[in-house]
């Protein structure tokens, strides 16, 4: 165990390419450093865990790089950048504003900002969670943003940004950070297994990227999880296990037993799964994604912004041929009503089940009022 380091930390990127999801953002940045027309102070805001601290370093590496490459990015060699990679630069500072955030914080940060740097064009302060700042600490801190000397650059990152006040926004070029999109994610998490000589399937990074939402930090965390607890071997069974998601193939299943109006057979499945200890709210939002998958699948345009595995892509066409629109509206109406009032059901097992019961008859009613052939 002595030398492990969490993949989220031996993996942060060290130049601007390397950075994923966020391309539109890094070419904005290197732009502007080509052209020397930079703004001395940026507000990086997105949710956690999408590369704000990560671009702000890269950022300020680069800003003070020696021998900055020809593509803009930082060499990573020079006397900055080994410095500061090392983590004893005096011309990048990091303040982090959750546990800094006083106006005595503030006022060291700012006796800083007035000398100039030692080596180096630049003094390049980071403020993280900069929304913590308390509202005096704000208010000294904003005048050193109205007239900051020239050799000064602030890169401000925070997750919210409707906390910042406005005289502050006014005065940063705004960088709105993206989640990270799940096909990314796995692009991602593969290059790490193979470097780490793990082996992973793709439908288990697949789900890893789903649980994480757009961060990849925790997706990366996710990831550590499942490498230790399946001894290298990332599997589907072992990540539906760890994660403790329901199998793709439930609802594979009760979508063909609702189309073929199989009340018997739907209501044992669900009987299986909570034996494997699921809950029923698991399984009304794991069917409603299913069904909204399979709605994205009929039509080739919106087929693109289907979030699965490339191997199941067929599979959800093929069914989603199977079903008809009307039938998959209906049965998303119903399950979101149905998960709506799972909470305050009293018997929700019941509950579930009659909701099991209306989606397996949908098919009958629509044929009963010609809604369907
Ligand atoms: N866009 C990304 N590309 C590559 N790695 C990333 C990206 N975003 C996050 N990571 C990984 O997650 C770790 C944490 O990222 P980072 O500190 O930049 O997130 P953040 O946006 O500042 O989050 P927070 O709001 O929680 O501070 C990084 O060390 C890296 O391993
Ligand atoms: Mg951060
Ligand atoms: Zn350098």
């Amino acid at each position: 165990m002595g030398n492990f380091v969490v993949s989220a930390r031996k993996y942060r990127p060290q130049t601007f390419d390397s950075v994923v999801g966020q391309s539109s953002i890094t070419t904005t940045l290197k732009n502007a450093i080509k052209n020397d027309h930079l703004a001395q102070a940026f507000l990086f805001f997105g949710s956690r865990g999408v590369g704000k601290t990560t671009t702000a370093r890269i950022l300020a590496k680069t800003l003070n790089c020696f021998n900055l490459k020809e593509d803009i990015e930082p060499c990573n060699e020079c006397e900055s950048c080994r410095s500061f990679n090392e983590g004893h630069s005096f011309n990048i500072l990091e303040l982090d504003a959750a546990s800094n955030n006083s106006v005595d914080d503030i006022r060291n940060l700012i006796d800083q900002v007035r000398i100039a740097p030692q080596v180096g064009k630049y003094k390049i302060f980071i403020i993280d969670e900069v929304h913590m700042l308390s509202s005096s600490a704000f208010n000294a801190f904003l005048k050193t943003l109205e007239e900051p000397p020239a050799h000064a650059v602030f890169i401000l990152a925070t997750t919210e940004k409707h906390k910042i006040l406005p005289t502050i926004l006014s005065r940063c070029q705004i960088f709105d950070f993206h989640r990270i999109q799940v096909q990314d994610i796995v692009d991602h998490l593969k290059k790490i297994a193979s470097q780490e000589g793990v082996t992973a399937d793709d439908k288990a990074l697949h789900i890893i990227a789903q649980k994480a939402d757009g961060a990849l930090r925790d997706a990366l965390s996710i990831f550590d999880q499942i490498v230790s607890f399946s001894n290298k071997n990332v599997t589907y069974e072992a990540v539906l296990k760890n994660l403790n998601v329901l199998d793709y193939d439930y609802f594979f299943k009760v979508t063909d037993f609702a189309l073929d109006g199989n009340i018997p057979d739907n209501l044992l499945i669900y009987n299986e799964i909570l034996a494997h200890g699921f809950d029923g709210g698991q399984f009304l939002l794991g069917l409603a994604d299913h069904a909204r998958n399979l709605l994205v699948c009929k039509d080739p345009r919106t087929i693109e912004i289907l979030e699965v595995p490339a191997d199941l892509r067929q599979t959800y066409s093929a069914q989603a041929e199977k079903a008809p629109q009307e039938f998959l509206l209906t049965a998303l109406d119903l399950l979101r009503s149905t998960e709506e009032k799972f909470k305050a059901s009293k018997n929700k097992r019941l509950h579930v089940e009659v909701a099991i019961m209306k989606l397996t008859s949908i098919i009958s009613t629509l044929k009963k009022k010609e809604i369907i052939a």
